[in-house]
């Protein structure tokens, strides 16, 4: 695609060739199908519109220094995508037809995919949606799975640094029982007040606690959180927090490099202990954290303003797997053909 700088692109939708389309109808899956409309027809009672009955994934393609398109733990998303649809009593694609679906869809628009070296890469976003009509609070019958792409530029235009983040005490994310652990647009539509109050204080981010008993941390915006502490990397368990790929790989690679890794409650508290804070998901791969403001006991958690070593080593090792240029030594990435 000779006319896209590529280097400037942002985080937003920008139309490629084609998305994919999937109907579950009569208690089976049909045809994939390739469109190049961008709308879907539907009904007016669809439970997606009506009770929130969806979910979906984001994940990347990357082309790499070898000139091969790769994607990152798509399995993962599936498995992620089927378990979502299970908590929200919906149909999901097997991890098969979720990862050929992918292939099918980055393939088609293979122009789209940034070159090597601009930082960009293709973002993949499947939905599955509750198309039946219903009145009544129950689940549909019929669902639709769809994929778009859109090209999407470097996280980082003015270098990897380290975010200001507060901590927002007067908006919960997730209740301890809820939705926070699947990935479904009502956690997100409930995030946007939070987000909004954030970027007016002037942070690029913010902390959720724990909604029970507002003391451990739960998740750092729409990505988890992780400290580093005397060779230990600590990251939040809790029933509220979406399994991050990103987390569970960084987990890995920390052990890769000598670190313990810890899953387990972390206290606001504790982060007076940490070395270094970053958060991780698919968009950013790690965000590094610089400080974390508590408005409530009117405390500052500092943690430098350059990047901590463990935390740029970490980065460094998993983008160089998505661009192929360290060794895939977990069987992570999988080469479009
Ligand atoms: C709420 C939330 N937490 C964490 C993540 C990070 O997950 P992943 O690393 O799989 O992108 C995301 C992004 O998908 C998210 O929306």
């Amino acid at each position: 695609m000779e006319n896209i700088d590529w280097g400037n692109l942002g985080f937003s939708y920008m139309k490629a060739d084609y998305n994919l389309r999937c109907y579950y109808r009569d208690g089976k899956w049909e045809e994939m199908t390739l469109s190049q409309d961008e709308h879907i027809p539907m009904h007016i009672a669809a439970t997606c519109l009506h009770y929130g009955q969806e979910a979906f994934e984001g994940l990347k393609a990357y082309r790499g220094v070898d000139g091969e398109i790769r994607l990152f733990r798509a399995d993962e998303n599936a498995k992620r995508l089927k378990s979502s649809a299970d908590y929200l009593m919906m149909q999901a694609p097997s991890v098969d037809m979720f990862v050929d679906a992918v292939t099918k869809v980055v393939k088609a628009n293979e122009r789209f995919i940034p070159p090597y070296g601009t930082g960009a890469s293709l973002y993949i976003r499947p939905l599955l949606i509750g198309t039946g009509a219903q009145v009544g609070v129950s689940p549909s019958d019929e669902y639709l799975f769809v994929i778009f792409v859109t090209p999407v530029g470097p996280y980082y235009k003015s270098g990897f640094n380290p975010m200001k983040v507060i901590v927002d005490r007067d908006h919960d994310r997730a209740a301890p029982l809820g939705t926070g652990h699947v990935k479904t647009g009502g956690n997100y539509v409930a995030s946007l007040l939070s987000a909004s109050w954030g970027h007016d204080m002037g942070y690029s981010s913010v902390i959720y606690l724990d909604a029970k008993e507002k003391r451990y941390i739960d998740e750092c915006g729409a990505a988890n959180f992780f400290g580093i502490k005397n060779g230990t990397y600590v990251t939040p368990k809790s029933h509220s927090v979406l399994p991050s790929i990103t987390n569970l790989s960084l987990t890995q690679l920390a052990e890769d490099l000598g670190l313990t890794v810890e899953r387990r409650e972390v206290d606001l508290a504790e982060l007076a202990t940490f070395e270094e804070a970053g958060s991780c998901g698919t968009a950013a791969v790690i965000s590094p954290i610089g400080s974390v403001y508590d408005p409530k006991e009117d405390i500052t958690y500092s943690f430098g303003d350059s990047v901590g070593k463990v935390t740029t080593e970490l980065y460094n090792r998993l983008c160089g797997i998505q661009y192929g240029e360290v060794e895939d030594t977990h069987n992570w990435v999988t080469i479009v053909k």
